[in-house]
């Protein structure tokens, strides 16, 4: 369904499932009408819309690459065609690729950085010179950035994730004068997670003793958008993970 309504754009990537899905639902319950970009998942895509317009918001899903800067162009440009303004960008891709350091060849590498941080950065490049004044961008970290420790597994990921806070503090100087207001949330290990540890065990890690549920993190960014004094910082949703 074709989009044009009247409420504020946002558009948030890898939207179709999991944490993406979760986040437009709340979008869209806050009077938000959405722009869904998934890579491959067309019929959750569909589905969701479907039940967003179904709520009373506009909504339309389209397929990109995030790593493919063309494609990210051509679909910032169909959005500034059709919705015509965007209020907020989220940028939620972020593969996690768990093998140790010592097996990660040059291509499992080049994907990650290119699909987490190079992804966000075009998609931030092409967003950027048609957002309203006064939007947002949020981008999605991982907990525990601002004291980073070596971690064997997943070295790539992290590599992209703390690239991605800088570009976020960055950018967040940088449009300040337009009033754009650029974060990060960083869930720790959410519920949906696929290296979890069983629920007697998470507690060695996490202080808060449980895992993290998708509305940790909508509160968070719900929190962000209301937050109009605060730009530039990243918020941990990790019940104190690795403290
Ligand atoms: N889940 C956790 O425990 C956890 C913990 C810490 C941080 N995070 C962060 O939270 C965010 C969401 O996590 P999640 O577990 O919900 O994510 P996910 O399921 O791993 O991925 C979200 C979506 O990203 C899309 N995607 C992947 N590569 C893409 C590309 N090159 N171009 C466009 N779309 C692409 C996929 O879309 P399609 O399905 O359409 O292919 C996928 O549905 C991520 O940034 C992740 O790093 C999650």
């Amino acid at each position: 369904m074709s989009v044009s309504g009247d409420g504020p754009v946002a558009v948030v990537t890898g939207g179709a499932r999991r944490l993406g899905r979760h986040l437009c639902s709340t979008l869209a319950a806050r009077g938000f009408d959405l722009v869904v970009l998934y890579r491959t998942a067309e019929a959750d895509a569909q589905s969701l819309t479907a039940a967003i317009e179904a709520r009373g918001r506009h909504a339309r899903a389209l397929p990109v690459d995030v790593a493919l800067e063309a494609d990210v162009a051509s679909v910032f440009r169909d959005i500034r065609a059709t919705e015509g303004r965007l209020d907020l960008l989220v940028n939620n891709v972020g593969n996690y690729n768990p093998q140790h350091v010592t097996k990660l060849d040059p291509t499992a590498w080049d994907a990650t950085l290119a699909a987490n941080l190079s992804g966000a950065f075009y998609c931030c490049y092409h967003a950027l010179p048609f957002m309203s004044d006064n939007g947002n961008i949020i981008n999605v970290g991982m907990a525990g950035l601002e004291g980073i420790r070596a971690n064997v597994h997943g070295t790539d990921y992290y590599v992209s994730k703390t690239g991605l806070l800088v570009l976020t503090r960055a950018l967040a100087a940088a449009h300040a004068d337009r009033r754009i207001r650029v974060n990060m949330v960083s869930p720790g290990q959410l519920d949906n997670s696929i290296d979890l540890p069983p629920p007697d065990k998470i507690g060695r890690t996490v202080p808060l003793g449980r895992a993290g549920h998708l509305d940790d993190v909508t509160q968070a960014v719900e929190y962000l958008l209301d937050a109009s004094y605060v730009t530039g910082v990243n918020i941990d949703i990790s019940g104190g993970y690795r403290l």
